[in-house]
């Protein structure tokens, strides 16, 4: 069982965010939301017009460090997560990427072990350092209580970007290549464990008190592959991170990945879960006891864009079941583009009692 820590002293104490990680358990649960910095926010979309585009709006510390701030001056989240993307390992790599206004990203996709070849992890100095640099000055200029979350794309999920070139439904390209060619599909994988520990190595360093490792396809590989190309890869990062920083928590986010979750959870080792928005309430209120794990979710990002009596019965229904029990309150899914502001001012005052 997690022991009880004091409530004296430290960043536990500093930060209630970390409390749940240390063994306490909160009447009122730490809250932060996947996506708190986006275009629903009008001063966000002011900042990224300001940037010139999405990735400069990455790779510029200021900026990228202002952007983030700004749902915490707004609603006083429990945590601030470092505004970057997933798609920033690969850029960094030498994949060619851009974000088109209101589409998706667009990568030169990878498909062959001579694509491969083309990447080149000597080169991520430079797009880390400036995400780096952000985090620093984050740390700086947050306020004391607020902890600050780093984050990487899981190597499967991040994989499925490089491979496919695009967003898509099922993944297809990555898939057929891990199922043809396993061996080279590997190589790939293992470029990306190793180069997304080098990333959180660094932002860790630089002053995060958290990670989150986002999986967003997780759940779209049958069982075999469910191990071999997402709980392994993810087991790795986790490990080695752990080694370096045994006192920074890691959270998964294996997206889709329902009952397999469990699974995720015990040979992963993180030490906080992810649940998405169609996660059983009892997988969420009761699998995860025996695990020494928080978990952590999961308001339908709909039931925001919706607000009123439908939003705030569902998030005291969560609140209800997850009364008790080492929990962050936070939704199923990114918020979307058309999430009205007051809605979230809404989530945070009921979960804090309001
Ligand atoms: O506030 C935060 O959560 C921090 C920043 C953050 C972004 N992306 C900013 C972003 C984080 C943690 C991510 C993670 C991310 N990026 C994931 C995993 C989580 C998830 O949502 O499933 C994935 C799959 C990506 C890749 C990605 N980035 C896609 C597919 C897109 C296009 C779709 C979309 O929502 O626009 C992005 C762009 C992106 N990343 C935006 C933001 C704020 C919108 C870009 C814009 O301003 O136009």
């Amino acid at each position: 069982m997690p022991s009880k820590t004091s409530s004296r002293g430290g960043p536990v104490a500093k930060r209630r965010f970390l409390a749940p990680f240390a063994g306490e358990t909160l009447a009122v649960p730490p809250i932060w939301l996947m996506r708190q910095a986006g275009r629903y926010l009008p001063e966000y979309r002011a900042t990224r017009e300001k940037a010139g585009g999405f990735l400069n709006l990455c790779y510029t510390p200021e900026l990228a460090a202002e952007v983030t701030l700004q749902p915490i001056r707004r609603y006083g989240f429990d945590a601030a997560i470092l505004f970057s993307d997933i798609l920033v390992v690969p850029d960094a790599l030498g994949q060619r990427l851009t974000f088109a206004a209101g589409e998706g990203p667009q990568l030169e996709p990878v498909r062959t072990l001579a694509d491969l070849g083309r990447l080149d992890p000597g080169k991520t100095g430079d797009k880390f350092g400036r995400v780096f640099e952000t985090v620093a000055r984050l740390r700086q200029d947050l306020p004391d209580e607020t902890a600050l979350i780093g984050f990487c794309g899981a190597p499967w999920t991040v994989a499925t970007y490089m491979v496919q070139g695009e967003g898509s439904t099922d993944q297809a390209e990555a898939r057929l290549w891990a199922y043809r060619d396993p061996e080279g599909f590997a190589r790939l994988i293992d470029l990306l464990v190793d180069t997304s520990i080098g990333y959180l190595d660094g932002q860790v360093k630089a002053g995060a008190d958290c990670l989150q490792i986002f999986d967003t396809w997780a759940g779209t590989l049958p069982d075999s592959e469910f191990d071999r190309w997402v709980v392994e890869p993810t087991r790795r990062i986790v490990s080695t991170i752990k080694e370096r920083h045994p006192t920074v928590p890691v959270i998964g986010f294996p997206r889709g990945a329902g009952a397999s979750s469990l699974w995720y959870v015990s040979e992963t080792g993180v030490d906080g879960i992810g649940c998405d928005t169609a996660m059983p309430p009892y997988m969420m209120g009761e699998a995860f006891d025996g695990e020494n794990v928080v978990v952590q979710g999961n308001l339908d990002p709909l039931l925001l864009v919706v607000g009123g009596a439908a939003m705030d019965e569902r998030v005291d229904e969560i609140l209800e079941l997850m009364d008790g029990k080492r929990f962050i309150f936070n939704l199923g899914h990114g918020i979307v583009p058309q999430t009205p502001p007051e809605h979230v001012a809404r989530l945070v005052e009921r979960v804090r009692g309001g």
